[in-house]
């Protein structure tokens, strides 16, 4: 079954209305930040406070992940043991750079019982580097993009500019691709910037991402809109669907629909849309 995971909100836990208002936004996905989100002089006091919404709020469809800090940190093993006590649907883990720092982790999972999928923010050149060799792990079952990181990690100035990130994010979406991860893009970081906002999600959509993480609920709406399968690709994918039928009962692999080849390849992809349309149309009624 597909879930929607279009929109995937980072809420650090130490901002405590953020927090408290999580059960009523309408992301895919909450990222409960212990991480670079958190000085360290609260680190303790936000992780308490999301382990309380993780064990009270009531969550009407969001899945919850908690980002701990790196196990080598201060903080990082008091995090994994609060994580141990939670219901999560994933751990991320932050700067992953090698299949190592994956297995560090699992492996902690794995000796108390709880195997939870980890989602693995690359955002160094190292991880980009070493971005296959991740997505191959097997208990990494996602990797998300940690765009600004990675800018300051390659020397980029800011710049809401993509094109000296291209080659990291295809790294990313072949990687995951390869070894069957799912795959998020970065956060957008101007606020107030609707049709920025836009862009970036038309372009992380276009370079075959499955969704995008966030900083501030005023970006959900527009990132599940650009996420979520338009009016006409759900036409074009029953389109390709109902014609292949036909391709197939003549014997045939291959066909031209509106001027386009189409083979197996696209009713794959146009099963992919519909099934994360009826996912959201189920989640809707
Ligand atoms: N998640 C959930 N709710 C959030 C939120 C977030 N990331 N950011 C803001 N909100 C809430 C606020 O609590 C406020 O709701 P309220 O009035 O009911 O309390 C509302 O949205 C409007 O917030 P606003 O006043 O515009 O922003 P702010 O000053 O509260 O917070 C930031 C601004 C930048 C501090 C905050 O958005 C943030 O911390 N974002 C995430 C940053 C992060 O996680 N970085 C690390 C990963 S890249
Ligand atoms: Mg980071």
């Amino acid at each position: 079954m597909s879930v929607p995971r279009r929109s995937l909100l980072f809420v650090p836990g130490s901002h405590e209305r953020a927090v408290a208002k999580c059960p009523t936004l309408a992301c895919d996905v909450i990222i409960f930040d212990l991480e670079d989100g958190v000085a360290d002089a609260v680190k303790d006091d936000a992780r308490a406070r999301v382990m309380a919404a993780c064990a009270e709020a009531a969550f009407p469809h969001q899945e919850k992940l908690v980002r701990i800090n790196s196990i080598d940190s201060a903080f990082g093993r008091d995090d994994l043991a609060a994580v141990l006590e939670a219901d999560l649907d994933a751990l991320m883990v932050p700067k992953v750079e090698s299949p190592d720092d994956i297995e560090a982790v699992a492996a902690l999972l794995a000796a108390h019982g709880k195997p939870l999928p980890i989602w693995a923010n690359v955002e160094t050149p190292r991880g980009i580097v070493q971005a296959a060799a991740i997505a191959e792990h097997p208990a990494c079952h996602a990797l998300v993009a940690g765009t600004n990181d990675l800018r300051a990690g390659l020397g980029l100035t800011h710049s809401n500019d993509r094109t000296p990130l291209l080659y990291a994010l295809q790294a990313l979406v072949c990687a995951a691709r390869a070894y069957d991860c799912l795959v998020f893009d970065g956060t957008y970081i101007t606020f107030g910037d609707p049709e920025g906002l836009r862009a970036e999600c038309e372009h992380g959509k276009m370079l075959g991402f499955d969704g995008k993480t966030l900083v501030h609920p005023e970006q959900i709406a527009i990132t599940n809109e650009i996420f979520s399968p338009s009016a006409e690709e759900i036409a074009q994918a029953e389109a390709v669907i109902a014609q292949y039928q036909d391709t197939l009962a003549q014997q045939q692999s291959v066909d031209i629909l509106d001027g386009q080849m189409i083979e197996a390849l696209h009713v794959r992809r146009a099963q992919a849309t519909l099934a994360l349309d009826t996912a959201l149309k189920r989640r809707a009624s």
